[in-house]
């Protein structure tokens, strides 16, 4: 979400961008389909050119991945992603505990073929809890770069630290991914979590989706919207070509999860805001994203034996007596978000206090995830013995009124898109959380989409107000590069307005949402960056990682690649208190380290 504002009256909603600016840039960029030039680029750089990347830590296993790509032959076309192109390649992977495989205790082969777009992925097994491990592939006599990779702290009664990175919403074309550098230069992390939007499907024409510096610079591939198997390919190999992505993949497992735009904005079971007639089927769509997502992806499809409605994404983490970590999934399954009155929803954003819309929100037919998995997410936020149940979350659930004034309406409105949107799964979940005795531990959501970054309680009642009982909390991590509320703040100020002006007018709307949403302890429009989560048994702490507030001097951070998010604030929650406190400074040194770390 958060992709557009209101566009001017006549203007179609396909053909608005923000910002004529953005708009007058993008289209000096020539429009084109497949380019086999570029898409095969990155394969040039030899058969590993994509790196590598490890996913889904459990105990004793781990997700390895790579692309291996044939190189070719005289007269043959080069095997580029989502060309179909290349030979089958026998691919052979090790798994070390030392960096320079003298200790190698898995090994095997497996093929790669044009089938999966010549990626391959490994689940290795029979490994050690706790472990750090390094892995490479070899093919055709050429070694890939090493990976490092680790298991996860999970071992009956046994407490390990634990702490994570937590991303979301990096658009390629929107800056460079230093958020990703400043990942991987860290040296404390036992994973990343990226909860979503992780590529968008948006191209380079009028659609385009960033700051104009970076027009001719960063330029998403392929130059058109991702509708197909092939598109969806070729903008995976693109973030998979990024040297910074590829040094957060090598460093550290991930634990991902798609949200709406790695198949198009504002999807829900049946179709998207930014799926058009003229694109094709959209299940057809989805299911060509989704492939592409599991084969470039480093991510381990749960089992699919349990009864469910379509493919199962969701699934859980332990970490021994610490806490566990479920990852949602809420788009396949979701009902369509209620529209304003009128006409189709450019923004997702819906106004309150209209009866039928009022209702709408509130319909319990209407739901964000599928029954079973509401179900599956009340048992684990019920089940003892843990001090800390983790949600791996794409869409807001804090409840967030949008003061009215802000786009100028007479009513306050809602995010239709965020939970907000099902308010009867809102209301019945935190109502769930709010009855759990003290035995049932705490709820902790991790949460992306908004781009902007967040601590909240999590009301029992999202309609109270300043006497509300927390549930729980949420921590929100901002957007690694896509557009917040002060890049969205450009459609409503006169053109040249200074930045620190505008820095003004989004901190003036952030006292607003807090005024009107007093569980949100805290909240910033401005910074793009990445969390740290740190979890011991008696807090969970998060550190805000921030590019700087741009100025007149530096009006775009995110386009200098050369700027890294640094440390802003910490916020944190005690256990027992379901609630958010700030904290006194960064987190310290770990309680322990992994085996081999
Ligand atoms: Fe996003």
């Amino acid at each position: 979400m958060l992709r557009n504002m209101t566009p001017a009256p006549g203007v179609d909603r396909r053909v608005f961008v923000k910002g004529a600016a953005v708009a007058t840039a993008a289209l000096a960029v020539p429009l084109r389909g497949f380019d086999a030039a570029v898409a095969a680029a990155p394969a040039h750089r030899g058969v590993f050119g994509y790196g590598v990347a490890s996913g889904d830590p459990t105990a004793d296993s781990v997700i390895l991945w790579t692309r291996a790509t044939p190189p070719a032959r005289k007269g043959e076309p080069v095997a580029a992603p989502g060309s179909g192109h290349g030979r089958r390649l026998t691919v052979t992977w090790q798994v070390s505990t030392d960096p320079h495989f003298r200790r190698v205790v898995r090994r095997g082969h497996t093929t790669a073929s044009a089938a999966s777009d010549h990626t391959v992925k490994v689940d290795v097994t029979g490994l050690s809890p706790y472990t750090v491990y390094w892995y490479r592939f070899r093919a055709l006599g050429v070694h890939s770069p090493v990976g490092r990779t680790q298991t996860a702290g999970d071992e009956p009664g046994r407490t390990h630290a634990l702490r994570f990175a937590l991303a979301s919403c990096s658009n390629y074309t929107g800056g460079w991914f230093s958020a990703y550098r400043a990942i991987a230069r860290r040296d404390d992390l036992d994973f990343v979590l990226h909860v979503g939007d992780y590529i968008y499907e948006y191209g380079n024409g009028i659609d385009r989706y960033g700051p104009p510096e970076l027009v001719g610079v960063r330029d998403g591939h392929p130059a058109t919207e991702t509708i197909d198997l092939q598109g969806y390919r070729l903008r995976h190999a693109l973030h998979k070509a990024d040297p910074d992505q590829q040094a957060a993949h090598a460093r550290l497992p991930w634990i991902t999860i798609f949200d709406d735009h790695e198949v198009a904005n504002n999807a829900w079971a049946g179709g998207a805001e930014n799926h058009q007639p003229g694109e094709g089927d959209f299940l057809q769509r989805r299911q060509e994203a989704l492939q592409a997502y599991l084969e470039w992806m480093p991510f381990r499809l749960p089992d699919q034996q349990t009864p469910h409605q379509g493919t199962q994404f969701f699934k859980k983490f332990t970490f021994g007596d610490l806490g566990d970590l479920s990852v949602l999934e809420t788009r396949q399954n979701r009902s369509q978000q209620v529209s304003p009155p009128g006409g189709p929803d450019v923004t997702g954003f819906v106004p309150l206090g209209i009866p039928q819309i009022d209702a709408a929100l509130a319909d319990p037919s209407r739901h964000l995830a599928e029954p079973e998995q509401l179900q599956w997410l009340k048992d684990t936020v019920a089940t003892t013995g843990r001090p800390w149940h983790l949600l791996g979350n794409q869409v807001m659930i804090a409840p967030f009124r949008i003061p009215g004034a802000v786009f100028g309406s007479p009513v306050d409105l809602v995010n239709g898109d965020a939970w907000d949107g099902y308010g009867a799964d809102q209301v019945d979940f935190l109502t769930h959380l709010a009855h759990q005795p003290a035995e049932a531990g705490d709820t902790v959501f991790l949460t992306g989409d908004i781009h902007s970054s967040w601590a909240a309680d999590l009301p029992s009642d999202p309609h109270a107000a300043a006497d509300y009982q927390s549930a729980g909390v949420e921590f929100v991590t901002p957007s690694v590069t896509s557009d917040g509320f002060y890049e969205l703040s450009a459609t409503v100020v006169p053109p040249g307005t200074p930045p620190e002006n505008r820095v003004a007018l989004v901190n003036g709307v952030v006292a607003q949402i807090q005024g009107l949403n007093p569980w949100t302890k805290y909240l910033d429009g401005i910074g793009h960056g990445f969390l740290v989560v740190d979890v011991t048994p008696a807090r969970v702490q998060v550190d805000y990682f921030h590019t700087p507030t741009p100025t007149s001097a530096l009006p775009e951070p995110r386009a200098n690649r050369h700027i890294v998010p640094t440390y802003t604030t910490s916020m944190q929650t005690v256990a027992g208190t379901r609630s958010v406190s700030p904290a006194t400074g960064p987190i310290g040194t770990r309680s322990d380290l992994p085996r081999g770390h």
